[in-house]
C-alpha cells in the first residue's frame, strides 16, 4: 500500500499530493511554494481558503530559511524539535510558502516532524512541504494509512506508510502576538513544557487571535458525541477511560492504566471506531484535564460540538 520516498518527491516536484505520515497524525502534504498544488490540498480536504496551513521542514535551519524567529521561539525550537510543536512566526521567503498557503497572512506556521519517514521525505525533496492533516475538513485526523486513505487517498498521487501515529493528536501551536507567546492549539507539548522553556504563556487559548482554523466544529464523528459520560446509555457506543468493573469492559478503553499520552494516541481511532457501529450515539468517560489531558479535552469539546 505505501510508496517509497523518490516517488514521493516526484510526485510532489510534478505538484500533485502526498500522504504523509508523522509523529502526530497524517498528513496531505505538497509543495509549499506552488499553489496549484496548495489549492489541490484545500480542495481535497474541502477546507476554507481562510484557514492557512503548515509549512513543514527538517529542523531549525530549514525554519529559519522561511520564517523570523524570535530569539525566544528558537529556544522552544530547540528544544522541542523535532516533535510535535508548530511556531508561527513573520513570513521571511514568501517563495517556499505561497500566500494560499498562508492564506494570505504575514506569518507562517513551520514544524519539524519527529517521524523518520517525514524527516527522509523532507531531506529528500529539500524544500517546505505544506501539510494540514489529511482528514476532510470538520472529521477527526487520521493516525494510520488505512484511516489517511479512507479520508482523502483518493486526492493523493502517493501514499507513505509510518505505522500508527505514537502522539495521535495535532501539533501544539504557538503563536507571538504583541510579544506575548499564545497558546493557539494545545497539544503533546503542554503548556508546563512551554513554560519551563520560555516563561509564562498568556493566560487561555488564543481563539479570537489569528486562530482561524478553530472557529469551526471540528474533529467530529458522525454520530452525537457526549462527553463526561459516568454511566453509559445502552444505545450507546461507549469509550471508557481507566480502570473498570471486571467483566464490564469495554472494548474501547482510551487506556485501562489512565495514561493519558496511551489515551491520546487512541483518541481519533476510538472515535472512529464507535462511529462504524450500530449505536444511536457515543459517550465518553470523563479524562482529567492536566498536562496532556488539556488537548484531549480541547479536541473532544470540539468533537462534540462546544465550541465555535
Ligand atoms: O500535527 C500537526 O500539526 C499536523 C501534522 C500533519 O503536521 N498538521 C495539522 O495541520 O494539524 P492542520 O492544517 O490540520 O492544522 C493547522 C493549524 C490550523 O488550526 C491553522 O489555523 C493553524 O494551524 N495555522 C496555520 N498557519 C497559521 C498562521 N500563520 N497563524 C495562525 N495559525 C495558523
Ligand atoms: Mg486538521
Amino acid at each position: 500500500m505505501g510508496a517509497d520516498v523518490d516517488t514521493a518527491v516526484s510526485a510532489l516536484l510534478r505538484g500533485e499530493l502526498v500522504i504523509l505520515p508523522t509523529e502526530t497524525v497524517y498528513g496531505l502534504a505538497c509543495d509549499a511554494g506552488n499553489p496549484r498544488a496548495v489549492a489541490k490540498v484545500f480542495e481535497a480536504k474541502g477546507r476554507p481558503q481562510f484557514n492557512p496551513l503548515i509549512a513543514h521542514v527538517t529542523g531549525l535551519e530549514g525554519a529559519l530559511a522561511i520564517a523570523a524567529l524570535s530569539p525566544r521561539a528558537q529556544r522552544l525550537a530547540q528544544a522541542f524539535w523535532p516533535g510535535p510543536l508548530t511556531l508561527v512566526a513573520p513570513i521571511r521567503d514568501s517563495d517556499a510558502v505561497s500566500d494560499l498557503a498562508r492564506a494570505g497572512l504575514d506569518t507562517v506556521a513551520v514544524r519539524a516532524p519527529d517521524h523518520p519517514v517525514a524527516q527522509a521525505l523532507l531531506t529528500a525533496i529539500a524544500r517546505p512541504l505544506a501539510a494540514p492533516s489529511a482528514n476532510r475538513s470538520g472529521r477527526p485526523s487520521p493516525t494510520s494509512l488505512a484511516d489517511a486513505l479512507e479520508e482523502t487517498g483518493a486526492f493523493a498521487a502517493a501514499a507513505l506508510d509510518g505505522g500508527p501515529c505514537r502522539v495521535g493528536l495535532e501539533s501544539t501551536v504557538l503563536g507571538e502576538i504583541e510579544g506575548e507567546l499564545v497558546l493557539l492549539r494545545p497539544g503533546a507539548v503542554t503548556r508546563a513544557d512551554i513554560e519551563r522553556i520560555a516563561g509564562p504563556l498568556a493566560p487561555g487559548l488564543g481563539e479570537g487571535h489569528r486562530s482561524p482554523g478553530r472557529l469551526a466544529r471540528h474533529y467530529a464523528p458522525s454520530k452525537p458525541l457526549r462527553l463526561d459520560v459516568l454511566k453509559p446509555s445502552p444505545n450507546a457506543a461507549w469509550i471508557a477511560f481507566g480502570p473498570e468493573p471486571p467483566g464490564r469492559a469495554s472494548s474501547l478503553n482510551l487506556s485501562p492504566t489512565g495514561d493519558l499520552a496511551q489515551a491520546a494516541a487512541n483518541l481519533f481511532a476510538f472515535l472512529r471506531a464507535a462511529d462504524r457501529t450500530e449505536a444511536a450515539l457515543i459517550e465518553i468517560a470523563p479524562i482529567p484535564h492536566a498536562g496532556l489531558g488539556e488537548a484531549i479535552n480541547d479536541r473532544l469539546q470540539r468533537a462534540a460540538g462546544r465550541v465555535g
